[in-house]
């Protein structure tokens, strides 16, 4: 037979097309959103300038932050049909669930759904930033027995992402962590549900549906899900002293560790560095030195054990954690923050689109008859 073509399971390695969006480097290391490396944006952009910078490839003059950020403030208040159907769903249900099922009512709530053009795609993802906070704040809230806190239009995306989770603006610092947190979320090239909203949009589905398709490939817990993952690792672990034993055994077991390892990185998450530094901030100022160590005997332990890094969602778990977020929250927020990314490359996509379908090898029997 003709020698088998060479199989790229996971389609490791295989470059599918061009983007312009972001550049991951794992040679140095380093992660650029159009150009500026994301720990500068971390370091002194707001979230909006970051999903501005995304979706147009510059960062906003203030004329055209202000227009964005009345746009997106404008729109934040939990729309009433989808409360209705959050409602309408058990508060055992999980929050991925929850988030992917309101989507898709926004979605079939807006009349400009099947209109692809930029500027209508544009005011989906402007809507969606918009709205995804009031979701996941209000289904935290919910799960709490607690009521929906409306928005403020006086607070930036961040306070007000916390002050209707929580009822309150927390301490600067609490909103600062946040603020990176979201930065370093945002975008990440072809990740599993980035190349998955790419899929959808190549057959000329709606912006929508390439979303809620995005939501189901986060949620797994080897891509998005696994900051939800790592604490509860943590809270398996319990105390510090625990780690090595705990690492021993779940390794003998042949589980992943949650947090640790990435497909294109392999000597560390470039954005590890700047979690971990706003993981640091909220130690300090909750006092939690006992996280933070088991956080250093876990990661120690995993590099001696295995030599593999933390990736973004190790430090960012935790993270929430202190910020007072349910572990079943942590999820959602990635997805607060990749729509930005994920809209970028939906409008992209459509820019110079092709059909991605690939092609597979049949091994199954071979032709026969009835
Ligand atoms: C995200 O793609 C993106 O950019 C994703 C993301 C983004 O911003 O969109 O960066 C966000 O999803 C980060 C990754 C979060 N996932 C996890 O933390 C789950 C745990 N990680 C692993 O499942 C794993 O590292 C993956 C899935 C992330 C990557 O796995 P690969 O590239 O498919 O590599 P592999 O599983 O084949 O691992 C290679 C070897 C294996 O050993 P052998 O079987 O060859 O002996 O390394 C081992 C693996 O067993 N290994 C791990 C491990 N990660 C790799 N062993 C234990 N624990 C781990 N975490």
């Amino acid at each position: 037979s003709s020698a088998e073509p060479e199989i790229r399971k996971g389609l490791a390695g295989v470059v599918v097309d061009r983007t312009a969006i972001s550049k991951v480097n794992p040679d140095t290391n380093s992660l650029l959103y159009r150009g500026y490396p994301v720990q500068e944006l971390a370091a002194r952009c707001s979230f909006e300038e970051v999903a501005y910078l995304l979706w147009h490839g510059e960062l906003p003059t203030p004329e055209q932050l202000a227009e964005l950020e009345r746009a997106e403030r404008s729109q934040r208040a939990l729309d009433p049909n989808v409360k209705a159907v959050i409602d309408s769903l058990p508060t055992t249900a999980h929050p991925m669930d929850v988030v992917r099922t309101a989507l898709s009512v926004i979605g079939a709530n807006d009349p400009t759904t099947e209109d692809s053009s930029r500027g209508s795609n544009l005011a989906k993802s402007v809507r969606l930033l918009a709205q995804i906070p009031a979701v996941v704040a209000y289904d935290q809230r919910r799960r709490r027995g607690e009521d929906l806190v409306p928005p403020r239009d006086d607070l930036d995306y961040s306070a007000n992402f916390l002050h209707m989770t929580f009822g309150e603006v927390p301490a600067p610092v609490v909103v600062d962590a946040f603020r990176v947190s979201m930065v370093l979320y945002a975008e990440h090239s072809f990740n599993a549900s980035t190349f998955t909203a790419r899929v959808i949009t190549s057959t000329l589905s709606d912006l929508y549906s390439a979303v809620v398709g995005a939501v189901g490939a986060l949620k797994g817990p080897l891509h998005g899900g696994a900051n939800e993952a790592v604490m509860h690792v943590f809270d398996e672990i319990g105390d510090a002293s625990k780690a090595e034993s705990w690492l021993d055994q779940a390794l003998a077991e042949k589980r992943k560790i949650m947090g640790f390892g990435h497909r294109v990185y392999k000597h560390g998450d470039s954005r590890v560095p700047t979690m971990k530094a706003a993981l640091d901030t909220l130690v300090a100022e909750y006092g939690r030195k006992d996280l933070a160590d088991l956080y250093d005997r876990l990661e120690a332990a995993m590099t001696d054990r295995k030599n593999i890094q933390p990736n973004l969602d190790y430090p960012s778990g935790p993270a929430y954690h202190l910020m007072g977020f349910d572990t079943l929250t942590f999820t959602p927020l990635f997805v607060a923050s990749r729509i930005t990314g994920w809209t970028a490359h939906i409008m992209e996509q459509l820019e110079s689109n092709a059909l991605i379908r690939p092609l597979s090898l049949y091994d199954g029997p071979d032709e026969r008859h009835l």
